[in-house]
């Protein structure tokens, strides 16, 4: 499998979810090949709740990656999960048409273009 996929499929397993238990895992990966994990973190008001996506974006901006190639998306659906619309609009102003590509533990996959999850974003160019 691609590592890629992996490594989403791994940081699911951290996922801090009691509220739903639904666990979710995200691999970022930057045009230099370095790879930044998340995990969907729950909190007890729910609303402060972060997806996957969004934890391994904000640790990879956190630590100076600016530019970004593929994000990987893991859950345990047979309809593969795919980023929010709070995530596809932060993946859009930081990711540009990335790759995105979801997986279950099972190994299905599926691949998309931000262009095709997000088309008609709001971002700095109407600024
Ligand atoms: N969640 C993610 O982390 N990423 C997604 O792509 C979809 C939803 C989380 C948020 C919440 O902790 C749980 O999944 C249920 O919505």
């Amino acid at each position: 499998m691609d590592p890629l996929l992996q490594a989403a499929l791994d940081a699911r397993g951290n996922a801090h979810a009691p509220y739903s238990d639904f666990q979710v895992g995200a691999a970022l990966e930057c045009d230099d090949g370095r790879v930044y994990t998340g995990c969907n973190i729950e909190n007890a008001t729910y609303g402060l709740t972060v997806c996957a996506e969004r934890v391994a974006l904000l640790k990879a901006l956190s630590e100076g990656a600016r530019k970004f190639r593929r994000i990987a998306v893991a859950a345990d659906t047979d309809r593969l999960t795919p980023p929010c619309g709070a995530c596809r609009q932060l993946l859009w102003e930081f990711c540009g048409d990335a790759e995105v590509i979801l997986v279950n533990p099972r190994g299905r996959t599926e691949s998309f273009r931000m262009k095709e999850l997000f088309p008609r974003p709001f971002d700095d160019s109407f600024l």
